[in-house]
C-alpha cells in the first residue's frame, strides 16, 4: 500500500497596497468618528489599492512571495485557486489572470467564491487534491479589492473593509511539518440575505438603474452577522481541535477572520482562550475578506508569533453564510 500522502504549507506571501486609509480619513467621506470606529470595530486603518489596481496584481505580488518562501518558480504550480468575491472579472476567473502574469502556464486555474471564508474553504479543498494525489504544487490566494464594491455613502460598512492578498503554497509534507491537520466548511444558504451584493449576477444584470439603485455595492445586515459570526466561529474552531484529535489547550494560536476585534474577542471569551491567543491585525488591515487569515497568518509567521512544532487554528466565517476552520501543525 501506498503510504499516506499528508498535506501542508511550503510557504506564504502576503501583499497590501502602499496607500493608507485612516479612520480620520474617513471621518472625511462620510459622517462618522475615529472613535466609534475604533470602540465598535477596533479597525484603525486599512489599505487601498491605487487605481487600476486589481485583485490579481495584488494576487500576485502576494504569490511571487510565497514562491520564494517555498523555493519553487511559477513553472512548477500545478493548480492556482483564487478565493475572492472582488474578481477582476465577472469571467474568466480571476486565477487565469494570475495565472498568465504569473507565467504559470503548467498550471490548472479557477476562483472559489465563499467570501471572507474564501481561504479557509480552499484548505480543504487543496488538501484533498494533495492527498489524492492529483496535484503537488497548488498555489492557493486570497485576494480581494473590496473598495470597488464597497457604498462610500454607507457608514455602516465602508469604514470596516481595506484591499489585499495573501497567498499560500500547498503540497505534500512530512508528517507534522506545516502540516494541515484538519478542516472543515459548512454553509446556511437560510443566511444568504444578510450580506450580499445583490446586482451584476442573472438576478439584476447591471443596467442603470441597478446602479442608481447602488445594487453593485456590498449591503449587510451586521448585528444578525455579529451574533452569529460568533457563536459559529466559536463552535467551527473546537470542530477543527476535535478533527485533529486536538485539545484547545493545545492550539498555541487562533488566527480568526478579522471583521471586527469585539466579534475575536467574544470567541476568545466564551472558548476560555486568553487574549494573547487570538492573532489580531485588522486594527492595521480592516477586513479584507477572502485575504484576511492568509494575510494575518504570513504577518504571524513573519512576525515570529509562530513556532516550529505549534499547533495553529484558523477559521472563517462570511456572506453565504460560509463558514470553515482548520487546524495546523506548525
Ligand atoms: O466579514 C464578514 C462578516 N462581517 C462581520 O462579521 C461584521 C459583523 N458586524 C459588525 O461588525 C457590526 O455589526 C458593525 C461594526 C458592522 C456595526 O456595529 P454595531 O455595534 O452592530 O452597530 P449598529 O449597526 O447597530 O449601529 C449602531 C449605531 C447606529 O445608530 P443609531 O441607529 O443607534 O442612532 C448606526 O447608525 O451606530 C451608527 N453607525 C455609525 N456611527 C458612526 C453605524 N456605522 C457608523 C459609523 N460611524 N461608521
Amino acid at each position: 500500500m501506498n503510504p499516506k500522502i499528508r498535506a501542508g504549507f511550503l510557504g506564504t506571501g502576503s501583499y497590501l497596497p502602499n496607500k493608507i486609509l485612516t479612520n480620520q480619513d474617513m471621518e472625511k467621506i462620510v459622517e462618522t468618528s475615529d472613535e466609534w470606529i475604533v470602540t465598535r470595530t477596533g479597525i484603525k486603518e486599512r489599505h487601498i489599492a491605487a487605481e487600476g489596481q486589481t485583485t490579481s496584481d495584488m494576487a500576485v505580488e502576494a504569490s511571487k512571495q510565497a514562491l520564494h518562501s517555498a523555493g519553487l518558480k511559477a513553472s512548477d504550480l500545478d493548480l492556482i485557486i483564487v478565493a475572492t468575491i472582488t474578481p477582476d472579472t465577472p469571467t474568466p476567473a480571476t486565477a487565469c489572470w494570475v495565472q498568465c502574469k504569473l507565467g504559470a502556464s503548467q498550471a490548472a486555474a479557477f476562483d472559489l467564491s465563499a467570501a471572507c471564508s474564501g481561504f479557509v474553504y480552499g484548505l480543504t479543498v487543496a488538501k484533498a487534491f494533495v492527498e489524492s494525489g492529483m496535484y503537488r504544487r497548488i498555489l492557493l490566494i486570497g485576494a480581494e479589492k473590496l473598495t470597488a464594491f464597497v457604498d462610500w455613502k454607507d457608514r455602516g460598512t465602508c469604514v470596516l473593509f481595506g484591499d489585499g492578498a495573501g497567498a499560500a503554497l500547498i503540497g505534500p509534507v512530512a508528517e507534522g511539518h506545516h502540516e494541515i491537520l484538519s478542516s472543515f466548511m459548512a454553509a446556511n444558504g437560510k443566511e444568504a440575505e444578510l450580506l450580499k451584493i445583490p446586482g451584476g449576477g442573472c438576478r439584476f444584470p447591471p443596467t442603470a438603474q441597478t446602479v442608481d439603485q447602488r445594487l453593485h455595492t456590498l449591503k449587510m445586515e451586521g448585528k444578525e452577522i455579529f451574533k452569529t459570526a460568533v457563536k459559529v466561529m466559536s463552535e467551527a474552531t473546537l470542530e477543527a481541535a476535535r478533527r485533529a484529535g486536538l485539545e484547545l489547550k493545545d492550539i498555541a494560536l487562533i488566527i480568526p477572520h478579522q471583521a471586527n476585534l469585539r466579534i475575536i474577542q467574544a470567541i476568545g471569551e466564551r472558548l476560555e482562550v486568553p487574549p494573547e491567543k487570538m492573532f489580531v491585525n485588522l486594527d492595521r488591515v480592516g477586513n479584507t475578506s477572502a485575504a484576511s487569515v492568509i494575510i494575518a497568518l504570513d504577518e504571524a509567521v513573519k512576525g515570529g508569533k509562530i513556532k516550529k512544532g505549534d499547533h495553529l487554528a484558523l477559521v472563517a466565517f462570511g456572506a453565504g453564510t460560509t463558514l470553515a476552520s482548520g487546524a495546523v501543525r506548525w
